[in-house]
């Protein structure tokens, strides 16, 4: 069979609707939220209002690319979390209304795992069981992945994640928000070994990234205290190093979990693996390692409804549908 589905992604800052039909996205349509930027963070309560101005015209959009008509479609997706409460209700609320009136089945979505099936979009596709690294704005876990909907959690961090070490870091040097993809680009002429930033180890597979936020704030603080123009004239080198910093953290955890499992199949996800840093170093770990490495496409590296249908599609298949009793879960587990 091949469904023809629409999913919708709202879990943080960004609406998006995607159709797909047999597994074959046919339109993802990605709506992102500038109001957030002069806060320097995400506002929930703003991204549930612009969540709501943006949810049709981006389901309407979406339905005009793929050239789908509603009576066309099989089922109605939604990101059930994990995300903000007040974000993940407007895509919950909106899946649950359309599928009643077009009396369709409802499909919910964990996040975490879409992100890892967006690695199913296109070629080459990884064999199962693959490991995969999953670096967003709010997660950091190595996940070893049996199934299309069988995953299991090896390691994750135990305090921020490393796209808001990397968001927060760029914030102390001067960076507009969301930071994490300008400190990539500075980095690029940088020298990464100039300065040095700790590499935490925690036990098992597990992470943990808040030091590295601090290390940064007294690393600044001490070098302006010498030269108040220390930022202004050493960018690119501080930017190279914290993202080598960061890149070693991710890579240490990674290399262990693939060496004690024997998986070779190494693939890379969420909003982070945009980053050419990581891209570069997961690269060069399939020469050494011999690693098969996967990177997905960058527009389905960060929030995209796209991958939210990918679930839909294997749980289409399932026939695993939710009722209209569904509600978000913002801490919804893999
Ligand atoms: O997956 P995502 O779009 O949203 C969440 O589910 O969190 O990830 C967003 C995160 C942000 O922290 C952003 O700064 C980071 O991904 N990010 C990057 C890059 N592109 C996005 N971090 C480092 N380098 C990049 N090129
Ligand atoms: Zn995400």
């Amino acid at each position: 069979m091949s469904p023809t589905l629409l999913a919708i992604e709202s879990s943080c800052d960004d609406t998006s609707a995607a159709v797909i039909r047999g597994g074959k996205v046919l339109a993802n349509i990605v709506a992102t939220q500038e109001v957030h930027k002069q806060y320097g963070g995400v506002v929930p309560e703003l991204a549930s209002r612009a969540h709501q101005q943006n949810i049709i015209p981006v389901v309407t959009q979406a339905l005009l690319t793929a050239k789908i008509t509603k009576k066309e479609l099989d089922a109605v997706a939604f990101t059930r979390g994990p995300g903000l409460l007040g974000a993940l209700l407007v895509g919950c609320s909106f899946a649950k209304a359309f599928a009643l009136g077009l009396q369709i089945p409802l499909i919910e979505v964990n996040h975490m795992q879409a992100h890892i099936l967006a690695h199913f979009i296109d070629e080459p596709k990884p064999a199962f069981p693959f490991l995969c690294l999953t670096v967003s704005g709010g997660h950091t876990q190595i996940v070893l992945v049996k199934d299309y909907l069988n995953m299991q959690i090896l390691g994750q961090t135990t305090d921020d994640a490393v796209g808001e070490a990397f968001d927060k870091s760029a914030k102390l040097v001067g960076l507009d928000y969301p930071g994490g993809p300008l400190l990539d680009q500075l980095a690029a002429t940088g020298n990464p070994d100039r300065f040095t930033f700790p590499i935490v180890s925690m036990p098992g597979y597990d992470y943990s990234f808040s030091g590295i936020k601090t290390a940064v704030l007294y690393f600044l603080r001490d070098n302006k205290t010498q030269n108040p123009n220390f930022i202004a004239e050493n960018l690119p080198d501080i930017c190279a190093s914290i993202q080598n910093a960061l890149i070693q953290t991710l890579l240490k955890k990674l290399k262990l979990a693939a060496k004690e499992t024997g998986i070779r199949e190494i693939a890379i996800a969420g909003g982070v693996s945009a980053n050419s840093g990581l891209r570069r170093a997961m690269q060069e770990g399939a020469t050494r390692y011999n690693w098969n490495v996967y990177i997905p496409d960058f527009q389905y590296c960060t929030d995209n409804a796209a991958m939210i249908a990918m679930v839909a599609h294997y749980k289409f298949l399932q026939g695993d549908f939710a009722n209209q009793y569904v509600s978000p879960d913002p801490r919804y587990k893999v």
